[in-house]
């Protein structure tokens, strides 16, 4: 969507405060023991009581609130019986609908002790993603976003994946300008425009190119001997840097 007007603006704003307040507090409840489930009910509960409704669910009838991918998971993985051990990396993504309004928000979680590569690699994702979005601005080509993540997992010796990426978002979970890849594509032609609501969520792995279905219908994984970590925030485009609408109060 492109936002029209200020009540689009607080709407939207509104909506990316409850998901992003959500992922906070499922990443404070992580503890080796849990299940996946019962961390996805802590996300479930927490939208429910400010009245937003999963848009995974709503859009795709996904079988969960959110989705929590772990280890080799890097999306879309489905709440069940997993059980959660120490040094396990969690990826959480939320994304809820309140008022006719999407908002879509993600990070990755190390259940303590973490170690140097788990470390490493979650921290090079979160500074991809800052970079992709110092590169977003209107007028600008729409691949400076993922050449800037990219270039980043080329610094830390990190890949890209190549079949997840950021979207547009906003009156659904995925709208135009469609697919936003997390390499350079030169034959994209696409140039971000001022108001535009778009998702950046780089996923940088240690050494993965490709995700696969695993068979269960949702879960997209590498193969087990990678990790990939992902960070993701929904913002508006301007002349300058974006406004990130999921920020937590
Ligand atoms: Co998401
Ligand atoms: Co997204």
């Amino acid at each position: 969507m492109s936002i029209e007007s200020e009540k689009d603006l607080l709407a939207l704003q509104k909506i990316g405060r409850i998901v992003a307040n959500c992922l906070q507090t499922m990443g404070r409840a992580l503890e080796p023991g849990m299940t996946t489930r019962e961390l996805d009910e802590i996300g479930g509960k927490f939208l429910a009581l400010h009245g937003a409704t999963s848009a995974p669910k709503l859009t795709y009838n996904f079988p969960g609130f959110t989705c929590i991918s772990v280890n080799e998971e890097a999306a879309h993985g489905i709440p069940g019986d997993k059980i959660l051990a120490a040094s396990d990396l969690v990826n959480i993504d939320v994304s809820a609908e309140l008022g006719g309004y999407f908002a879509d928000t993600g990070g990755s979680f190390i259940i303590p002790p973490e170690s140097t590569l788990k470390r490493n690699l979650c921290l090079a994702t979160k500074r991809a993603l800052e970079l992709a979005m110092n590169a977003a601005q209107a007028g600008r080509p729409l691949n400076h976003i993922g050449r800037a993540i990219e270039s980043h997992a080329r610094k830390h010796n990190l890949t890209v994946i190549e079949n997840l990426g950021s979207h547009g978002v906003g009156r659904a979970l995925h709208e135009e300008p469609g697919f936003i890849p997390g390499f350079y594509d030169p034959k994209d032609q696409r140039i971000l425009r001022e108001n535009q609501v778009i998702t950046i969520e780089p996923f940088l792995s240690t050494g993965a190119r490709q995700v696969f279905e695993t068979g269960d219908g949702w879960t997209l994984s590498t193969t087990k001997r990678y990790l990939t970590a992902q960070y993701e925030h929904t913002m508006v485009i301007t002349k300058g840097r974006p406004l990130i609408m999921t920020l937590p109060a």
